[in-house]
């Protein structure tokens, strides 16, 4: 019986496996992702009923665990280089000049796309993926396996055959442009800041704590070089090909060029094309094909002598500054914008250009109509890099920021250190009062179901709304029949917001949307004072000696309760019925037993998961942290410690306490 189950789970995990090369490496589907899933759920509980099967490369562990990773470091077995970069087709002449004249033979080349990421260094053992390491220094990187394993196109498992015992790879983690978008246009509806561009995020994301938020992330990665001394072919798009036999993911947009002519013509072919890309490329890789070759040119302390990038320039055009108008975000943040004469940019028509604060308009010396030099940042959020002064016609006008909110003309205030102008007219200023019920009412928050933005700006033009209390005195029969909005809908709305009544403190409290008050902040709050009453009370000191809050957060904080308006506001949502203190279930149990501490967890524990070991440190009051420093207060030990980490420990002297010992200081 168990013989003919792990028989269907080995079928399950060797079909999925296969189907996750075909959808996520090809690219060619055959089943339906419906189809899929019913197979993966039918694996998923195969393998929950019968652990003995249990196997770390299994396809359902694609979904990453919470478990804290905590980033190892570890030596690259041959250091990781870089290329030199060129940005002219002189300097890639002189390339292939001093490459024939120090091997007197004609060589061939690879050209490649140079993928905009963070590079990755993959190695496994027997066909099995062992580690993923950043590339850190060069010489050592931070181990992120865990995190990689949840990339749905890098193979757990070796594909066909040929590969040997050990073997290393190395390539790009991306996160494609619609991912990227994705999550902004998220945030943007949360209000939180964007994510600046698809690099920034990959690097971002792949450093996480908690793999299966990486998972969600959808990265994908570009294999692209085989480091060592194996052999593997004597030419490296052979290499590529053997290496895309055994299931990785190599680009498709690789040919093989006999002369500079054909190199130039695949980088000017793609620096017109690259915007039609899924992902983000920033230039192309020039590399001398024969290994034999690629070994007689050697390496430079820095980069490989056989190979050379050549980096597109961020294409730029000029174009005429109508304009500047300025816009107010949910906390009163003033955001210049240049109105530009639209003008085709990489592939788009760019009307608009964010010039982020007055330093920067200041910096540029920006006049209205001049010629504006316009450029993709990151290919995303296009930005002013310059002005043609002497196009400048001297009747133009400097470019002033505005003294006053232009939404609700109140005098702007720059605080100290920051790049940015603020409205204060926080209770009174139309954007900032619709910014705030829509923070309000965002999924992180209360997440009212039915209501949007667009329902927030309606209700507040009909003179419904002015406070997020107001929200809850709206009635089926005032909303029903305005714009678009059908008894239906009206319906699903107001039972959004009774059941919002239930959603507990922190989140209520990360909703009321006080400057620096993050969903962090707010949970650390919330344990702390456990009720409004009590964080309103708090005095400066009681604020900042609760863990992770600093001067910045307890000002804003005292700052916030000092308005009369914002109290009673929190009188007005207390009445309604929303929650202003912990849970029974939170409170039970809590103590402050561990304030202040930073405690780390390692090792695998005898008589509790290492989850329920963090909810403990967290529960009286301490903090669970995933990296040893001087700060570290205790090593909660289990068994199996790592010896570099052991010895990390030592060195600092931090004290090491057992899970039995922990369990006795807790109480
Ligand atoms: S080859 C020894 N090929 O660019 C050869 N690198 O500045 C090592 N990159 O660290 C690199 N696309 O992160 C190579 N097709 C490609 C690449 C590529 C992107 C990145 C990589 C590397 C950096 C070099």
């Amino acid at each position: 019986m168990t013989d003919s189950i792990l028989h269907k789970i080995v079928a399950l995990r060797k079909e999925l496996d296969q189907h996750n090369f075909l959808y996520y490496v090809k690219a060619q589907p055959v089943i339906t992702d419906i189809e899929f899933d019913q197979k993966l759920k039918e694996l998923e509980a195969l393998e929950k009923a019968h652990p003995e099967f249990d196997d770390p490369m299994s396809p359902t562990k694609r979904v990453g665990s919470d478990i804290t990773s905590e980033f190892q470091q570890v030596k690259h077995q041959y250091p990781v280089l870089s290329l030199n970069n060129t940005y002219n087709e002189g300097e890639l002449r002189d390339f292939d000049t001093r490459i024939k004249k120090e091997t007197n033979l004609q060589p061939e080349y690879v050209c490649e796309l140079k993928f905009d990421g963070v590079s990755i260094s993959l190695t496994y053992e027997k066909g099995i993926l062992k580690h993923a390491v950043t590339r850190g220094d060069g010489v050592q990187g931070d181990d992120v396996t865990n995190n990689v394993k949840t990339i749905r196109s890098i193979p757990l498992k070796l594909q066909g055959s040929g590969w040997p015992d050990e073997f290393e790879i190395r390539g790009e983690l991306v996160m494609p442009f619609a991912v990227f978008q994705k999550i902004n246009e998220e945030r943007a509806a949360n209000g939180e800041e964007l994510l600046a561009n698809p690099r920034n995020s990959t690097s971002g994301t792949i450093k996480m704590q908690d793999s299966s938020v990486v998972a969600k992330r959808q990265l994908d990665g570009y294999f692209y070089y085989v480091p060592g001394e194996i052999r593997l072919s004597d030419s490296h798009l052979k290499n590529l090909e053997l290496a895309a036999s055994w299931g990785f993911k190599v680009s498709e947009h690789t040919r093989k060029c006999g002369s500079m002519e054909e190199v130039l013509a695949f980088i000017h072919h793609w620096d017109k094309e690259r915007s039609k890309l899924p992902v983000a490329t920033d230039g192309v890789v020039i590399k001398v094909d024969s290994i034999a070759m690629q070994n007689d040119l050697g390496t430079t302390a820095k980069s490989p002598r056989w190979a050379v990038a050549y980096k597109f320039k961020a294409e730029q055009v000029e174009t005429r500054l109508l304009s500047v108008s300025y816009q107010v975000g949910r906390t009163g943040a003033i955001t210049p914008v240049a109105n530009l004469e639209p003008v085709l940019l990489a592939g788009t028509t760019v009307k608009r250009a964010s010039l982020h604060n007055a330093d920067i308009i200041a910096a540029l010396d920006l006049h209205l109509n001049d010629l504006v030099k316009v450029e993709k940042g990151g290919e995303i959020i296009p930005k002013i890099v310059g002005v043609n002064e002497a196009e400048r016609h001297p009747l133009n006008q400097r470019v002033e920021f505005i003294t006053h909110c232009p939404e609700c003309g109140s005098t702007l205030v720059r605080d100290e250190g920051e790049a940015k102008h603020f409205c204060p007219n926080e209770t009174g200023c139309p954007p900032q009062i619709k910014g705030k019920i829509i923070h309000f009412i965002s999924r992180k928050a209360m997440n009212i179901d039915g209501m949007g933005e667009e329902t927030v700006e309606l209700f507040y033009n009909q003179g419904l709304i002015r406070t997020v209390a107001d929200l809850y005195r709206m009635e089926e029969a005032s909303i029903a029949g305005l714009d678009r909005l059908g008894e239906k809908s009206a319906r699903r709305m107001l039972d959004g917001l009774e059941a919002s009544k239930k959603v507990p403190f922190e989140r209520v409290l990360f909703a009321l949307g006080i400057r620096y008050v993050g969903e962090t902040v707010a949970k650390l709050l919330a344990k702390a004072f456990k009720n409004m009453d009590a964080l309103m009370e708090a005095t400066f000191e009681q604020l900042t000696n609760v863990n992770e809050i600093g001067d910045r957060i307890a000002e804003s904080l005292i700052n916030h309760f000092s308005l009369e308006a914002n109290c009673a506001l929190i009188a007005d949502l207390h009445n309604i019925g929303l929650q202003f203190q912990l849970s029974e279930e939170e409170m039970a149990g809590s103590t402050d037993k561990l304030a202040g501490l930073s405690i780390i967890i390692s090792g695998t524990f005898e008589k509790h998961s290492r989850e329920e070991l963090k909810k403990m440190i967290e529960q009286h009051g301490g903090k669970n942290v995933g990296s040893i420093s001087k700060n570290t207060s205790y090593l909660l030990a289990g068994e199996n410690i790592g010896p570099s980490k052991m010895e990390k420990v030592q060195k600092l002297g931090i004290p090491i306490i057992s899970e039995d010992e922990f369990m006795t200081m807790i109480g």
